[in-house]
């Protein structure tokens, strides 16, 4: 396993739309653990490929709290089925946007379908933080930032602020 760099804005491959693996491989499984690695050492509590650089749609998450055991998820072509008509506000972070929050509005619970790290094809219904979790990076697999869920003023403010730190 090693740990990838995190890709931050304003990198453009952050709105490139992830390609669907056609298999779970062992090669997979290698990015997987690389990804888990990196999201752990971050630390952070969920991450999509494309924040390492690959486009393809694979997510790690663990939304385990301090005291418990890590409780790691490996999502490959994870697909929204259902999705609740309660909502969630919850002040969402980003590894590929540090220091940066804001309260963001999702269904409250959603049902994945997805292949697991085994290649196995599963179904999770999801609630609380990790349906709030899962959204936000599935969103990543489309090129969609929490960001683009804020007002566009907002957005622009924090893109902005990102452009002029990587010039200095
Ligand atoms: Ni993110």
């Amino acid at each position: 396993m090693a740990i990838r760099d995190i890709v931050t804005l304003p990198d453009p491959i952050l709105k490139a739309v992830s390609e669907a693996v056609p298999a779970v491989t062992d090669e997979t499984r290698a990015i997987f653990d690389d990804m888990l690695e990196t999201m752990y050492k971050a630390p952070g509590i969920g991450l999509a490929a494309v924040q390492v650089g690959i486009t393809q749609r694979l997510v790690t998450i663990d939304v385990s709290g301090e005291d418990e055991p890590d409780a790691p998820l490996f999502f490959a072509n994870p697909e929204i089925i259902w999705v609740s008509e309660t909502v969630r506000e919850y002040e969402e972070g980003c590894l590929s946007i540090p220091d940066m929050y804001d309260n963001v509005v999702r269904p409250s619970e959603v049902k994945v379908a997805f292949l697991d790290y085994h290649g196995n094809r599963q179904e999770l219904h999801c609630e609380g933080l990790l349906a709030t979790c899962i959204q936000h990076e599935i969103d990543h697999l489309d090129g969609v930032l929490f960001i683009d869920h804020l007002s566009r003023l907002k957005r622009e403010r924090i893109v902005k602020k990102f452009v002029k730190a990587k010039k200095r």
